[in-house]
């Protein structure tokens, strides 16, 4: 079957559902993924085809997004901060957001007096809650002085993690614990960071059903009576465990930043920042630990 054929179906299905642009970049990333080909390769040669043997994977994704599983579940990698990483149902799709949080610690660690990045100093940095480890594996490749730990409740993220930290050459200590139980770790921490579940259920009826339908509960849902208590527990686990002028680095709920500085305030912590995303929304938090 011609590439071009399977692109008019991919159109013919989907673009009602995602629009005309949005469904040619899956095609690409499709015959990218599964054949090793080109929007160029196809431009050159319009008769280029697949084999009836190479016909059911493309068919099978095709099926896959009419039911709107995302496309980096389908493919089962994704993209973060210009790293590839894989994915599965049982970790978050890594979101833009998350970049802007990680852009935020590598900029600050550079114009830092006491953390440096690039020194020789080394830098111990925790992520609670890694997932497909976005966060802690990209800090690792992009600080050489950093060690970085990373921890979560779900044994199934932290095999992707491992496999995350293994295509990108970095290591990284992964800590199988759940942030709501009491316990301690040797270490002591420069910066703690986490984007730990922050989304509440009554938020849900914004959640668009192709995340609501795949992606982990685990990872994104709160209790609406209690929608801070990852936030209160890392906060707390952040006093016992940081360096004096340690720095806590938290992606929050764009709903609760006013609460969020309230909670922390209520610590040994200073400086306390509420930092806006792309889209103008109160997304992250800065704070340094008083010691
Ligand atoms: C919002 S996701 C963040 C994933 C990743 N860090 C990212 O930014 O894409 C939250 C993560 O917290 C983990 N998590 C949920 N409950 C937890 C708990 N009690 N202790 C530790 N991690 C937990 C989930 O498994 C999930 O990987």
């Amino acid at each position: 079957m011609k590439l071009k054929d399977i692109e008019q179906l991919f159109h013919k299905d989907l673009d009602a559902l995602f629009g005309k642009d949005e469904v040619s970049q899956f095609f690409y990333w499709c015959i990218e993924s599964f054949y090793n080909l080109s929007r160029l390769d196809i431009a050159l040669d319009t008769n280029l085809s697949i084999t009836v043997e190479e016909q059911p994977i493309i068919i099978n994704a095709l099926e896959q997004l009419k039911q709107e599983k995302p496309i980096q579940y389908i493919l089962g990698k994704t993209e973060f901060y210009g790293l590839p990483f894989n994915v599965t149902e049982n970790t978050l799709i890594p979101r833009p957001e998350t970049e802007e949080l990680v852009a935020l610690i590598i900029e600050n660690l550079q114009k830092s007096k006491t953390l440096k990045a690039n020194s020789k100093v080394p830098i111990n940095i925790l992520d609670i809650g890694t997932g497909s480890g976005c966060i802690a594996i990209t800090l690792a490749k992009n600080l050489p002085n950093a060690k970085v730990f990373a921890l979560d409740v779900s044994s199934e993220a932290l095999k992707i993690a491992k496999s995350n930290a293994k295509l990108n050459h970095v290591d990284i200590t992964f800590i199988a614990q759940s942030i709501l139980e009491d316990f301690n770790l040797e270490t002591k921490f420069d910066i703690i960071v986490s984007n730990p579940p922050y989304v509440r259920e009554l938020e849900k009826v914004e959640i668009k059903p192709n995340v609501l339908n795949n992606e982990p509960h685990l990872a994104l849902f709160v209790e609406d009576n209690n929608p801070l208590i990852f936030y209160k527990a890392i906060t707390e686990f952040a006093e016992k465990q940081l360096t004096k002028n340690g720095q806590l680095y938290f992606e929050i709920n764009e709903y609760l930043g006013v609460e969020m500085k309230r909670l922390v305030a209520n610590y040994a912590f200073e400086n306390i920042e509420i930092i806006k995303d792309m889209f103008e929304k109160d997304r992250m938090l800065k704070a340094e630990f008083i010691g």
